[in-house]
């Protein structure tokens, strides 16, 4: 699957921030945990419709909501950004905190530099400053760092951090990833994420698009410091479990790393809206198929099927599906209120462990779609 990053580079306790138009510069403190029982440790820390992120003591929804499309004129939009799109995105965020919602993921390179786009940061921002104008809101906000080949050394990160955080109008977010490993390595990229820590300008750093093998060496890295990685954000839904086949996800069970999942609706492919007679458009159209669209359909099917004896929608279970799977955070983009809202009825009920595994075995009936390629570097 063509991904943000992609086509962007070519193109404790709950320690959330009380988010009130003043900023306060918090103090480095030691992170809560980093031993091997660190999966214990989260989910101990479940509590309040919130679970930790690894062992970092940052505690965030059970469900965020991703960010790449608002702005973006590279891969969604029609390759156009409007007022009314940019309307529908703030009822997109506003519909998610009127849910309980609080967590958003967003990156540097979502909406950057392309003509007529709109940096993801800058709207999320907006979004967060306009809400906070109204009423207090704990916000989380996990954005990214773009490791990009002509970026070195581990100020690189710190650099990117700051314009981030300028353009988020924020002095620390709650979580700093590593959208993608680096060609030339990732030590010092790592370096940097612990210097945020220490700076105080984030409270928990995790990476992105990590195989099994970086993400112990990341875990290993920072723990000399006595710092947790948090998560390892990647591609997970029903019909990609590359996470469960390549050991990432066992590893994040095993060292207490929180899998973030994203595109876990597989770009609107799972939700049942899209069929063969109906593809969708732009981008997207060349990975979701008619073909594969005609391939889908019995598990479609089976997910709507099930979804009615809850009084759920398709898009709930196949979310719910994720949460099943334990230490699962999915982060589904959402392009309006009517999909975020959508978004948090994925929570407070589960599937059956016979259901979870139906679906699976359907799926498995189902050739995945191709990943971001970095996922191999
Ligand atoms: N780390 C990485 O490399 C990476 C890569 C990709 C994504 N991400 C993150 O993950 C987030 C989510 O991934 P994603 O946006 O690729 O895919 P996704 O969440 O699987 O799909 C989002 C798309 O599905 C459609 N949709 C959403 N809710 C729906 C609903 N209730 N009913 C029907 N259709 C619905 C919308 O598009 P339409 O309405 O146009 O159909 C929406 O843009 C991103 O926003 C980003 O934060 C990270």
């Amino acid at each position: 699957m063509i991904t943000g990053a992609l086509q962007v580079a070519a193109g404790g306790q709950p320690l959330l921030l009380t988010r009130r138009g003043q900023q306060r510069r918090r103090v480095f403190r030691p992170p809560q945990a980093v031993a091997s029982d660190a999966a214990a440790a989260a989910t101990a820390n479940e509590e309040g419709g919130k679970v930790a992120l690894g062992g970092s003591g940052v505690a965030v929804t059970k469900l965020g909501v991703g960010a790449w499309s608002w702005g973006d004129t590279t891969y969604w939009n029609e390759f156009q950004w409007d007022d009314r799109k940019l309307k529908a995105a703030k009822g997109a965020f506003d519909a998610s905190i009127d849910c309980g919602i609080t967590f958003f993921d967003t990156a540097e390179v979502y909406g950057a530099g392309i003509s007529g786009a709109i940096n993801s940061e800058s709207l999320l921002g907006r979004f967060i400053k306009e809400r906070q104008q109204k009423e207090q809101v704990d916000v989380a906000i996990a954005t990214k760092f773009a490791a990009l080949p002509w970026r070195f050394g581990r100020g690189s990160v710190i650099c990117a951090l700051k314009a981030s955080l300028d353009r988020l109008g924020v002095s620390s977010v709650e979580l700093y990833q590593l959208h993608w490993p680096g060609i030339w390595g990732n030590e010092d990229y790592l370096d940097g994420l612990g210097d945020a820590v220490e700076q105080g300008l984030v409270k928990a750093v995790g990476v992105s698009n990590y195989s099994e093998k970086r993400l112990r060496d990341a875990y290993q890295r920072l723990k000399k410091r006595g710092i947790p990685l948090a998560s390892n954000q990647v591609n997970y839904s029903l019909i990609y479990r590359n996470p469960e086949e390549n050991g990432v996800k066992a590893a994040c069970d095993e060292l207490g790393v929180t899998l973030i999942a994203y595109s876990p609706i597989a770009q609107g492919a799972l939700t049942g809206k899209y069929t063969p007679e109906n593809p969708p458009k732009g981008p997207r159209g060349r990975i979701y198929t008619p073909e594969f669209l005609t391939k889908l359909q019995p598990l479609i099917n089976r997910i709507k099927e099930i979804g009615e004896s809850y009084g759920r929608t398709s898009t709930q279970v196949v979310l719910n599906w994720l949460v099943c799977q334990g230490n699962v955070v999915p982060i589904p983009g959402a392009k309006n209120a009517e999909q975020a809202r959508e978004f948090a009825g994925a929570l407070g009920w589960s599937l059956t462990a016979d259901e979870v595994e139906e679906l699976r075995s359907m799926a498995r009936q189902v050739k995945p779609v191709i990943g971001f390629p970095v996922e191999k570097l």
